[in-house]
């Protein structure tokens, strides 16, 4: 689909038809392609655990304070964080020079290695880019999405068995549009609202 096109599809679907499956086949082929996003110094930060289960579902519903959305939906994705993606530089740089890789890996070390806020703040953020694509991605197969935060992060790392350096980022939901519900675009602010062209005019 055309890019503009799909910017256009996409919106934040409520109302999931149930009982409809998606495959691994047509997960992967949509992994596929959030994988070539892009993260910070290429420490590919996301992990992405994939719950289909009727049961898992309706308890992923409830940690997500009871929103209907999760257990009616074909696949909940949760798109998870490392903390210490960092760790990795060395054997993403494995097939560089070793005086490349080593430079590389001292380097990426020396700015995260005791820095958790940092460490948090790049596994959101090259988690949440992950999740993005994925929407697209998702919107580009007639596959409707919607992002989600609303739940208990304790509850659900517990019910993903997340060890603790790995943060639950966000929920994309996926699935099919429940007939005879109308979803509406949320009120857009102007691009004069939020484009500034040099420096921020308020
Ligand atoms: C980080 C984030 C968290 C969100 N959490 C929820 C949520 O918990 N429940 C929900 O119904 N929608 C959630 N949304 C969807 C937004 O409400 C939605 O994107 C916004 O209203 C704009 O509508 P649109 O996506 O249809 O364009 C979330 C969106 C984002 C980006």
């Amino acid at each position: 689909m055309e890019f503009e096109a799909l910017c256009k599809q996409r919106y934040t679907e409520r109302y999931f038809s149930p009982n409809v499956e998606i495959s691994d086949r047509q997960l992967q082929d949509l992994f596929q392609k959030v994988i070539l996003g892009p993260s910070a110094f290429n420490l590919q930060h996301w992990q992405f655990i994939v719950v289909r289960e009727q049961e898992a579902k309706k308890e992923l519903s409830e940690i997500a304070y009871y929103q209907p959305q999760v257990k009616d939906c074909s696949a909940v994705v949760a798109v998870c964080g490392n903390l210490l993606a960092f760790r990795d530089a060395r054997c993403i740089h494995a097939t560089d020079p070793e005086s490349i890789r080593d430079k590389f890996t001292d380097m990426v070390e020396k700015i995260y290695e005791n820095e958790a806020g940092l460490q948090r703040d790049e596994a959101i953020r090259s988690a949440s880019l992950a999740g993005m694509s994925l929407m697209y991605a998702a919107a580009d197969k007639n596959w409707a999405s919607a992002p989600l935060i609303g739940f208990d992060a304790d509850k659900l790392a517990a019910k993903l068995c997340l060890q603790k350096t790995m943060i639950p980022v966000m929920l994309v939901l996926l699935g099919k549009p429940k007939p005879g519900h109308t979803n509406r675009r949320g009120y857009r602010k102007s691009l004069s609202e939020v484009l500034h062209f040099e420096t921020y005019k308020s």
